[in-house]
């Protein structure tokens, strides 16, 4: 897709297709207005009969008859003026984008972004326009013999924005287009079945991003560079498995090489059976999404790499899959990690903590501003904040606030839980060090409690995506969350 800015006027746009704005109960929108006086009143005349309501999410593509230098225009319903905000607009534009697809047309213009949605500026808009376009073309079609659709001729879209207001929208469309790929890799690698994404594949993907960039330095270790580290903790989850474990370090360098960088580590378990502590048949399947956290580094990766952000950055992925067999880890099983601490392995499906605790030890060595880690780490978080909020937990207040505020400025939003010292005394073992589980009560807080072990004179935040990063229904997927929150967090935190 190609994007552009335009400051003209609606009736103005040589375009395919004309999108324009729409309230519910008025008033009409100065995009209408025009267009409607070179329409003859038509479209007033739609809306007037209530013929389209404005409703959010409605669309109604008409022909422009005439000499007219658009060929289409799309009604989009933006529901009641006093309502429209960040998630309105992301949804008429959505409807907006899903009805063009559906079309022959190439090229649209696009009016929406000329409203005030609540809490946006004109940059915010135009980012939020872009990664909506993204959102509405991505199709997992990897794995599908055919195509189930025609492809697409929308190819060109142009976004509509006040006359001082082109730099800010131009740089927020560049935000959206870089975020909006990236999260749409976060999400194929998400859907992508465990026997085609694994560790090997995972770092695939890191070489591919690295190829050509000088910027970008891949490092991929494997099970006998894990040994020579130490790394009890991670080999201890492979051990069930012939599919090699692959430890992936990508390192961004936009930035003077002084600048202490963010380090992102993001749990790769490829596929989540539990090991000997088996899970249950229902939905095991979604097990595979349980490297969303190594595909949200990759696809904040690829966005940082798109927009050649003058940022230092490191991402860590230690990746392989939890299964059982006669080589796996046992429940009681003691393992020493690479920080030297020895856990108590009580029950093999709290795996991702374990190989997260040794790439959090591995990041030290980078010296860095910051450690977030990402991973769908507890079913406890799903059921504590369900799939709108992601968990937070911190042992740095300065770092969790600006994670809330990128995530609430970026529509993607998390909630904080405390890691206060009384929960730590859940994780006591009578053999080892600590154990490696907590038991039922406070699931995800016992689990950030295990890490903040591993953490402990770093900034160091935790980033439980459980919940978030896939839907389920007939939506079921990855959603490539949280890219935008920690773009956002990147680019302006
Ligand atoms: N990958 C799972 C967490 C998970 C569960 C993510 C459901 C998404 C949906 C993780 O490895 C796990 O199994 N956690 C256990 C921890 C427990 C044994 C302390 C869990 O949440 O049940
Ligand atoms: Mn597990
Ligand atoms: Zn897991």
């Amino acid at each position: 897709m190609r994007f552009h800015v335009t400051t003209g006027g609606a009736t103005a746009q040589r375009t395919d297709c004309l999108m324009l704005p729409v309230y519910q109960g008025g008033p009409l929108t100065a995009a209408v207005k025009a267009a409607d006086r070179v329409l003859g009143g038509t479209l007033a005349a739609l809306i007037d009969s209530e013929d389209f309501r404005g409703k959010a999410g409605d669309t109604l593509l008409l022909p422009a008859a005439g000499d007219l230098p658009f060929r289409r225009v799309l009604l989009v319903g933006c529901g009641p003026r006093k309502d429209f905000d960040r998630q309105q607009l992301r949804k008429a534009l959505s409807a907006a984008f899903g009805a063009w697809r559906k079309t022959r047309l190439k090229r649209a213009a696009c009016f929406l972004t000329l409203e005030r949605a609540r809490g946006s500026d004109a940059a915010r808009r135009a980012r939020i326009a872009a990664e909506v376009w993204h959102a509405s073309a991505y199709r997992f079609t990897a794995m599908k013999s055919a195509d189930e659709e025609p492809s697409p001729a929308a190819s060109e879209l142009t976004i509509a924005c006040r006359g001082n207001e082109a730099a800010a929208a131009r740089r927020g469309l560049a935000q959206g287009d870089a975020i909006g790929q990236g999260q749409n890799l976060a999400r194929e690698l998400g859907n992508l079945p465990g026997n085609i994404c694994t560790p090997s594949y995972l770092a695939q993907q890191a070489r591919r991003l690295a190829r050509g960039d000088r910027r970008l330095q891949l490092q991929v270790l494997d099970e006998a560079d894990m040994r020579k580290l130490g790394m009890g903790a991670l080999l201890s989850v492979t051990a069930g498995t012939k599919e090699p474990a692959k430890f992936i370090v990508l390192r961004y360098r936009g930035a003077a090489q002084n600048k202490a960088p963010v380090v992102l580590v993001g749990k790769g378990i490829t596929f989540d059976a539990g090991g000997i502590s088996l899970k249950p048949p229902p939905q095991m399947d979604e097990m595979k999404y349980d490297m969303c956290g190594a595909a949200t580094v990759l696809g904040v990766m690829q966005a940082v790499k798109l927009l050649g952000a003058k940022l230092n950055l490191v991402g860590i992925i230690p990746s392989c899959e939890n299964l059982p067999s006669g080589t796996a880890t046992k429940p009681g099983d003691i393992v020493t990690s690479m920080a030297g601490k020895t856990i108590e392995i009580l029950n093999t499906d709290a795996e991702g903590r374990l190989i997260l605790c040794d790439a959090l030890t591995y990041a030290k060595r980078f010296k860095p501003a910051a450690i977030i880690d990402i991973a769908t780490l507890t079913g406890a978080c799903l059921i504590a904040l369900g799939r709108y909020r992601s968990g937070l937990l911190a042992n740095s207040d300065r770092l969790a606030r600006r994670l809330e505020k990128a995530g609430e400025l970026a529509d993607d939003p998390v909630w904080r839980l405390p890691i206060d010292p009384p929960y730590q005394e859940q994780l006591k073992s009578n053999f080892a060090d600590f154990a490696n589980v907590g038991g039922r009560d406070a699931g995800t807080i016992t689990a950030g409690c295990f890490l903040s072990r591993f953490t402990e004179d770093q900034q160091w935040a935790h980033l439980d995506i459980a919940g978030t990063a896939w839907q389920q229904g007939p939506q079921k997927g990855g959603t490539g969350r949280p890219v935008p929150l920690l773009m956002e967090f990147l680019l302006n935190g």
